[in-house]
Parts: structure tokens; sequence; C-alpha cells
């Protein structure tokens, strides 16, 4: 095993998901569903995907149902055998053989870079990804895979970016870059949610990172910032200032299903590529969009 081999990953999924209140008032975020899926299994799988092979899940209060959803469901088990649903009883026991999963608590939502710190001890001396799970990539290679491919050739950090709107650089941590080559840069510094004035470039960080285990000395030092939360970009600024950091293009589609637009879109676009959903999804949404007296009542009655 190389020094530069990234095996490990951390997920945090213990924020207060408020945009999504009511529905996470109880239930976590990250088990909202795309399609049949909750959002956590779609990280599980890029990292899967990316040659991780242990995930690090940073819970809290009211998370319970992710550990779960990872585990064996022996009575869902049983029913499905009794039931002879062979191909379901398949993807369930699936599911808990992913990874191996660790999980660990942070006791209270104090930001981003406290959930990254809490995975220190499990993460030891070696170089590690974070996914953030409300950030969907769907792309040919695993947005993850592109960065740890990146990682192995540069052996700095090395943030996951896309170009974003202008007027929309004030929901993102934008990077300053000095472009290396096609899709890679030289980060130069970060800057956290600026005004589109301020904004050094449009490249926005989409959650996707793999840093070097430096980074626990420096989270532990950094203070809370914006909204009085320990942001995992702040420690980054200070690890820039003492190692190269790279951000690479990931190549894909991104859906930013923390957000209630952006995850009805995901949601939309999931359904329609579902080989069993998706046609019939998508005579209702031309119904929808464009009646036509006869088709839509079929449709009405249908549904
Ligand atoms: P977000 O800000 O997107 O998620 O944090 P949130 O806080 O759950 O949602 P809103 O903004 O209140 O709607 C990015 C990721 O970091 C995790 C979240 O679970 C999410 O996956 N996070 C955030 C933690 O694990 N701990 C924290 O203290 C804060």
């Amino acid at each position: 095993m190389s020094r530069y081999d990234v095996r490990k990953a951390v997920i945090p999924a213990a924020g207060l998901g408020t945009r999504f209140l009511p529905a996470t008032k109880a239930s976590p975020k990250e088990m909202l569903p795309l399609v049949d899926k909750p959002l956590i299994q779609y990280a599980v799988e890029e990292a899967v995907a990316s040659g991780i092979e242990d995930i690090i899940i940073i819970t809290g209060r009211g998370k319970r149902a992710i550990e779960d959803h990872f585990d064996r469901s022996v009575e869902l088990e049983e029913n499905l055998k009794g039931n002879g649903k062979a191909q379901l009883l398949s993807q369930m026991r699936h599911i808990s053989t992913l990874a191996n999963f660790c999980y660990v608590r942070q006791s209270e939502a104090l930001g981003l870079g406290h959930a990254v710190l809490c995975a220190q001890r499990l993460i030891g001396d070696e170089p590690f990804a974070v996914i953030l799970g409300d950030e969907i990539i769907d792309a040919p290679v695993a947005g993850l895979a592109q960065l740890i491919h990146a990682y192995k050739k540069r052996h700095g950090a090395i943030l996951g970016v896309q170009e974003v709107p202008r007027h929309d650089v004030s929901r993102y941590g934008i990077v300053a870059p000095r472009t290396l080559s096609a899709g890679l840069h030289r980060v130069e510094g970060l800057i956290e949610k600026p005004a589109p004035a301020d904004a050094p470039s449009n490249l926005a960080v989409i959650g996707r990172y793999v840093l070097p285990p430096d980074i626990f000395s420096i989270l532990r030092k950094t203070r809370p910032g914006k909204n009085g939360e320990i942001q995992l970009t702040d420690a980054l600024v200070e690890l820039a200032k003492k190692s190269p950091m790279f951000a690479l293009e990931i190549q894909g589609q991104r859906y930013d299903a923390g957000d209630k637009l952006g995850f009805l879109i995901a949601t939309v676009e999931f359904a329609l590529k579902n080989p069993s959903l998706g046609p019939e999804f998508n005579e209702y949404l031309q119904n929808r969009m464009w009646p036509s007296g006869e088709r839509r009542k079929k449709m009405a009655v249908k549904t």
C-alpha cells in the first residue's frame, strides 16, 4: 500500500437539515429518497465505486435510520424470502455489504469542519475523502474517483469544483484558481459564500474533497466562523497556506439535493432515467405540460 492510497471516506450527516423542515424534524435529511434510494446511499455507492473500503458516517441525534439502513434487516429479509422476492432480497442484503461502516456521533451540530474533525481517530495518519451526501453527482466515472486519480499524481489536497452561474456564487465556497491544465487548477485562495462582486472565479466547491491528515491539527485550532460554525473552508484556507492545494473540475451532472428546488430537479431527472418508471413518468410530464383532452384524462385515471 502506498501512502497516497485513499481508503477511507467521511460522510458528514449530522446537520439539522433546516431547509427541509418539517420533513427533517425527526427524520434525517440524508434518508430523503431520490425515487427509491436515500440520498446517502448515492454517496456511499460513489465512494465504493471510487475504491473506498471504510466509510465513516458522522451522525447525531435523530439519525438512527442511517445506521439501520446500512445494517441487515433480518425480519425484512425473512419476509422477502417467504414471499419469493429473491431479487429484492439480494438488493437489500447487498446494501449492508457495500463497505465497512463506522459511525461517530457529533453531539452538537457545530459545523462541517467540526463534523470532519470527529473522524480524526478513525482516519489516523492517512489521506481521506470527504463526501457531502446532499450533492449528487451523476457521472460515468464516479466524481470522487476523478479526484482520487488526480490526488495520486499531485499528492496535495484536492477539492472537487464545478462552474456555477455568477449570480449563484454566494451559495458556495469559491476558489481563486491558477490554471495548470484543462480542468485542473492550483488553489491560490478560497472564500466561503462571497458576494458576486467579491468572487475570485465562478468555480464552486461541490462537496467532494481528498484531504491529507494535516487538516486535523488545523481544524483543532479553527475558531467558529460564519453562523458560529466551525467551517471546513476556514481550515482549508490555512492548509492552502502551508501546502499545495488543487481544484479539479469534476465531469458529470451535479444536483444540489440539499435544497428543495435542487432536490425536485434531481428527483425528476432520476425518475426519467429509471427504466421501470421513466417512460410512463415522461408521458405524464408531457401531458402535464401540453394537455390534450383525451391523453390527459387517460393519465389521470392511471395515477
Ligand atoms: P449543510 O448546511 O448542507 O446541511 O451541511 P444541513 O446543516 O444539514 O442543512 P441546512 O443547511 O440546515 O438545510 C453540509 C453537510 O454537512 C453536514 C450536513 O449533514 C451536510 O451533509 N453537517 C453540517 C454536519 O455533519 N454537522 C454539522 O454540524 C453541520
